[in-house]
């Protein structure tokens, strides 16, 4: 299991976890529709809305992480989104499945619990949001992510593939931790993602994580860092944001993140190490 095709290399998290697999050992072939910034491993250019091109790019692989995507809500028209996304997805499994590779991941989003886009105002069932929460989308992009997690269950009942799907929180660069500073002690701020963040290189450890385990079917996965990405203890922010919110199942008197990452660190011995406070400067 040392050969392993990335897709979306030329994006904010792909490059990330290209590193990280190349720096594990692996044998990485990257690729994407554009160039990414710096070669970090072989690449091939291809559009995963192609078949053919996804047969292609999984030719020597023995697995396939499946990060491509338009990565957010109303980017594009939302036919355009749904059509990339979710036809993406199918056809690097569908290849996949065609070529006999037995482990892949993919990304999904917390947006699929209906945070970040929805227009109805969004009031969580409990917290933190674990799996189990209930899947509420409003908009295209989340759809897609739902289509693409019924893909992996799709081809895991027909092949016996073993697919990760990761619900990712937002996610953060190391060039993005600059930016904290300016909306820590404001609660209004990233309300809309419960003040969820996961850092990209916990995120490549997690996806290896998920190719190096066996025995996991189709499974989906919330990934978050352990504390919310604010000053602000959980207690305060709940009370400001979401009062109407009883149902709280964490402690509130320190930062504990209410995108819940327990089945994570239960399924894979995962655990995320990079925080926030540990990357801004002085807050
Ligand atoms: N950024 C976040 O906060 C966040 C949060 C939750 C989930 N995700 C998911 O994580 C993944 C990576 O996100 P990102 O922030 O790196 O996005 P990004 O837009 O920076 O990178 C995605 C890459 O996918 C490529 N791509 C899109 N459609 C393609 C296609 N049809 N064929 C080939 N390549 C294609 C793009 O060219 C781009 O380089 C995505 O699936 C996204 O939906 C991201």
């Amino acid at each position: 299991m040392k050969r392993v095709t990335i897709t979306g290399a030329a994006g904010l998290l792909g490059p990330y976890v290209v590193q990280h697999f190349v720096e594990q050992g692996y044998d990485v072939l990257s690729t994407d529709i554009k160039k990414p910034e710096k070669p970090l491993s072989r690449f091939m250019f291809a559009d995963l809305n192609n078949l053919g091109e996804c047969y292609d790019v999984l030719e020597s692989a023995d697995a396939v992480i499946h990060l491509a995507a338009i990565p957010a809500a109303y980017m594009f028209p939302n036919d355009v989104t749904f059509r990339n996304n979710t036809v993406a997805a199918y056809n690097i499994l569908e290849a996949a499945a065609g070529r006999g590779i037995k482990k892949a991941v993919i990304a999904s989003s917390e947006c699929i619990y209906g945070v970040v886009t929805t227009r109805k105002g969004l009031t969580p069932a409990y917290v933190p949001m674990d799996e189990e929460h209930p899947i509420l989308p409003e908009d295209a992009y989340s759809l897609s992510k739902i289509c693409s997690e019924a893909i992996s269950d799709t081809m895991y009942r027909r092949k016996g593939m073993q697919v990760v799907s990761f619900r990712l929180g937002n996610v953060i660069s190391k060039e993005k931790y600059l930016n904290f500073p300016n909306f820590i002690h404001n609660p209004k701020e990233r309300f809309m993602i419960l003040w969820s963040y996961i850092d990209a290189r916990d995120i490549a450890t997690a996806c290896r994580l998920a190719i190096e385990k066996d025995g996991l079917g189709s499974v989906k996965l919330n990934l978050a860092a352990d504390e919310t990405s604010m000053d602000i203890t959980t207690g305060e922010l709940l009370k400001a944001e979401f009062p109407t919110v009883t149902d709280i199942r964490c402690p509130v008197d320190g930062y504990h993140t209410l995108l819940s990452n327990e089945k994570a660190k239960k399924v894979l011995g995962w655990k995320p190490v990079h925080h926030w406070r540990d990357n801004v400067p002085k807050v």
